[in-house]
């Protein structure tokens, strides 16, 4: 006998699925009463030959993907539709392609088992995937955002009450590692490459010049710009330059990415006078910014969270997070929800 037949919704138990298809990872998650019971990720290899995101393939991929994801997602948690409460969805930022086909596939499964659906911030996910495991930040906290679409300081005075303190003015700081990467011909996205070649170089073997934003505004693209004159002179001497000192290149623009970013999050802590910092996004994986926020919390008296490597860069359980506490408020969505996609750089 199949034994989930017999299993009801008990009405102590919140389940809810939640669907993450904002980018190029399909992933679906299962939370339960704030419990993360399984959270699975389908990454998309297709764009790895195009050295970017390509958007028609990506929203193709997430088709292919969904089912098999959620009915894994499903199973591992033990759990049958019958028994959800909730279906969360991205609702944005992201490409436009591939929100709908997480939007549209979470529309029909709330409409037809007639549960709550829930539009989650991708950005806000990002921060509350903080609360998935201890130890968590007490509000209010500061968090730097760093992904390949967001650079920002956000102030976090509740669950849901989030203030931007600042953000970039032009590229996200993934994007800038990316790009960066990319003109070393390395793979994309390149930010994870340039992390683990610097684990051998040289930080300060070559210096490039940060651009100087007022307040709590970055800014990335003349670093970026900055990058490409630096190797395209140095290649005119050496063809080879580049090859040669791969590991002293990926070593130094990092570090003045890193840098640049801790400049600002430290003016940010002594403008609000918060020293309970939190990093989120797929550039909070970096192991130098990891390493520097542990020095600067010493420095500084901070109380510093990283999120665990799985939940940096994009993943469901973030989304079913957030939706557990979108429910609690009673923050449900209309079947109507469209899909938000505000700007979103990817590789490109
Ligand atoms: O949050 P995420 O998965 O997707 C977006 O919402 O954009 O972030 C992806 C970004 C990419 O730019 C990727 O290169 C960067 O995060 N990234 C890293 C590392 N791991 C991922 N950047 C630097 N060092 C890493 N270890
Ligand atoms: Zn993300």
């Amino acid at each position: 006998m199949n034994k989930s037949r017999h299993k009801f919704k008990e009405p102590d138990l919140v389940n809810i699925l939640a669907i993450e298809s904002s980018c190029d990872d399909t992933s679906a998650a299962v939370i339960q009463n704030g419990k993360i019971l399984s959270n699975i990720i389908a990454s998309q290899s297709v764009h790895e030959k195009y050295g970017g995101v390509v958007p028609e393939l990506a929203s193709r991929a997430h088709q292919q993907n969904i089912v098999p994801v959620v009915h894994q997602a499903l199973s591992e948690a033990n759990i049958t539709k019958t028994m959800l409460s909730g279906v969360a969805f991205t609702q944005g930022p992201g490409l436009l392609g591939s929100l709908l086909v997480g939007t549209s596939f979470a529309k029909s499964l709330a409409y037809a088992l007639d549960i709550p659906l829930l539009a989650v911030d991708h950005m806000q996910a990002h921060i509350l995937a903080h609360f998935i495991d201890d130890p968590k930040p007490t509000f209010p906290f500061l968090c730097l955002t760093v992904s390949g679409g967001h650079t920002q300081i956000v102030k976090v005075n509740n669950y849901l009450d989030m203030e931007i303190l600042g953000e970039t003015q032009d590229d996200a700081v993934g994007e800038a590692f990316d790009k960066c990467a990319k003109l070393m011909g390395l793979p994309y996205p390149g930010g994870p490459y340039v992390d683990q070649l610097a684990h051998s170089g040289d930080p300060k073997k070559y210096a490039f010049p940060m651009t100087h934003m007022p307040d709590l505004q970055y800014s990335f693209s003349g670093i970026k710009t900055a990058f490409l004159n630096f190797l395209k002179n140095n290649e005119r001497k050496d063809p080879d330059f580049i090859e040669k000192n791969k590991a002293d290149i990926a070593a130094s623009i990092q570090n003045t990415l890193i840098e640049m970013l801790l400049q600002k999050l430290l003016k940010a802590s002594q403008k609000t006078n918060i020293r309970e910092i939190a990093i989120a996004g797929g550039v909070s994986a970096n192991s130098e910014l990891r390493d520097k926020l542990e020095e600067e919390s010493v420095k500084n008296d901070w109380t510093v969270y990283l999120p665990k490597l799985a939940y940096c860069t994009d993943n469901a359980a973030m989304i079913a997070m957030t939706a557990h506490y979108l429910l609690l408020e009673g923050k449900k969505a209309s079947l109507r929800t469209d899909p938000d996609a505000r700007l979103h750089f990817m590789g490109h």
